[in-house]
């Protein structure tokens, strides 16, 4: 998606730079227009490189440039381009000029030529934001539709102690996402997500492992980012690009993944178990590759640690959703294990279905629930189904869930 930022001259100008940053951890991409003004205060030069684009600050290419027909048409491309709009500082003046039509820059001729959701965080001085023009301005503006992210009050660049100030970066890109209709719903959790499979080494060149590819865990950890979640992400040996803006540890064996899993369980509040993890390894692991003519005729295996287990039984009131991939009785497997080990939810799928499991772009997950109910969703992309998972995740934070309550009665906190 695509959203616009509008920089105008105020001394707040260099809050927008934040601005971009956070609106590009979503993956959206900023194009920036900033007024003559807002060019007194930050250069065009700190935006450009923050967001990869050339910043756009003349309606007509500049004093002295030759007009040409692309800058000519660039406010209608832009206008169309975009997903949202927002003027964060949005100054008086351009306030006054919005709420009367006025376009007289590339900035307020954007806002005219827009059919795109128009958010406008104000910030000045005390004096100018009580002033009974701004006010009315304002209020058209919101009469208009415009989105208006209010000022904050406290001490001023003026010196004047009031409102004025330019809202938090935080809540003015949350009233972007929401114009934009982008869920937020995780903001403030942490999400620790486990993929992939493991490898278990037999010797200095050979390793068990499984088909898992990976891509599951990585999707529940770009639907998390996706919804404001700060998202770490334990990742097996996968041959897929890993979400933008999530912290990513990368293991190999299964004790590795533990031992990472374990390290970040107190910072998360969600645990998403998605990885396929080796349930055995090879008793003795050789220094050296086993020569042909040296093979044992049997491989001795040793169980692993069971880290999903470990992890509720550790957990200090984390959600905990675990991963059930079967080949047959799937149910039954899949009751089992949210009963012994306590989870708050199992998603389970049948590896045996064409469109779904290890490697496919799709999957078909049953959501089973503590206490027996579950919930066979259709054959879906496996972003979508991760959506779906999380969707579930943030009802059971709301409501506290059976498995919550047992974890609650044994005085833990959530
Ligand atoms: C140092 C300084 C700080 C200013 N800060 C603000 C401000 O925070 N808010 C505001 O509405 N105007 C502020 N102004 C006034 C605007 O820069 C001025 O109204 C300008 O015409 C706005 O142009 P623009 O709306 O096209 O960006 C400030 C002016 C100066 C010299």
């Amino acid at each position: 998606m695509r959203v616009a930022i509008g920089v105008a001259g105020g001394i707040a100008a260099y809050k927008a730079a934040e601005l971009v940053r956070v609106l590009q951890e979503r993956e959206l991409d900023v194009q920036v227009v900033m007024t003559r003004a807002a060019r007194e205060f930050v250069t065009p030069l700190t935006f450009a490189a923050l967001s990869g684009h050339k910043v756009i600050t003349e309606m007509f290419g500049g004093p002295g440039a030759e007009p040409n027909l692309e800058s000519a048409i660039e406010h209608i491309a832009v206008a169309q381009a975009i997903d949202a709009l927002v003027i964060a500082p949005a100054t008086a003046n351009v306030l006054a000029k919005i709420a009367h039509g006025e376009a007289d820059d590339f900035l307020t001729t954007l806002c005219l030529a827009t059919k795109a959701p128009i958010v406008l965080a104000p910030a000045m001085n005390i004096n100018m934001w009580e002033n009974s023009a701004t006010q009315e301005n304002l209020k058209t503006l919101r009469e208009r539709g415009f989105r208006i992210v209010e000022p904050g009050e406290g001490h001023l660049a003026c010196g004047m102690t009031g409102p004025g100030r330019l809202a938090e970066v935080e809540d003015i890109a949350r009233a972007i996402f929401d114009v934009l209709e982008l869920k937020n719903d995780l903001a403030g959790e942490t999400v620790l997500v486990t993929a992939g499979p493991t490898e278990e080494p037999l010797d200095a060149v050979r390793f068990l492992s499984n088909r898992s590819s990976g891509r599951m865990g990585y999707a529940l950890a770009k639907a998390s980012r996706d919804r404001g979640a700060r998202v770490i992400l334990v990742s097996g040996p996968a041959a897929i690009e890993p979400p933008a803006g999530v912290t990513l540890e990368r293991v190999g064996t299964a004790e590795e993944m533990a031992r990472a899993v374990f390290h970040h369980l107190d910072a998360s509040t969600i645990v998403l178990m998605a990885a396929a993890v080796a349930d055995f390894r090879p008793a003795e692991v050789r220094s050296q590759k086993i020569k042909k003519q040296t093979v044992a005729r049997s491989l001795e295996l040793v169980p692993t640690i069971d880290i999903l287990a470990e992890v509720s039984r550790r957990r200090r009131g984390q959600l905990l959703v675990g991963f059930a991939a079967e080949t047959e009785n799937l149910m039954e497997n899949a009751r089992a294990k949210l009963e012994a080990k306590g989870l708050d939810l199992v998603v389970a799928n049948d590896l045996t279905e064409a469109g779904a499991g290890f490697g496919s772009e799709t999957n078909i997950v049953t959501l089973v629930f503590p206490g027996g109910r579950a919930e066979k969703l259709e054959k879906m992309d496996k972003l979508d189904a991760a959506r779906r998972i999380l969707d579930e995740v943030v009802r059971m934070k709301k409501l506290p869930s059976p498995a919550m309550s047992t974890s609650w009665a044994r005085g833990e906190s959530r």
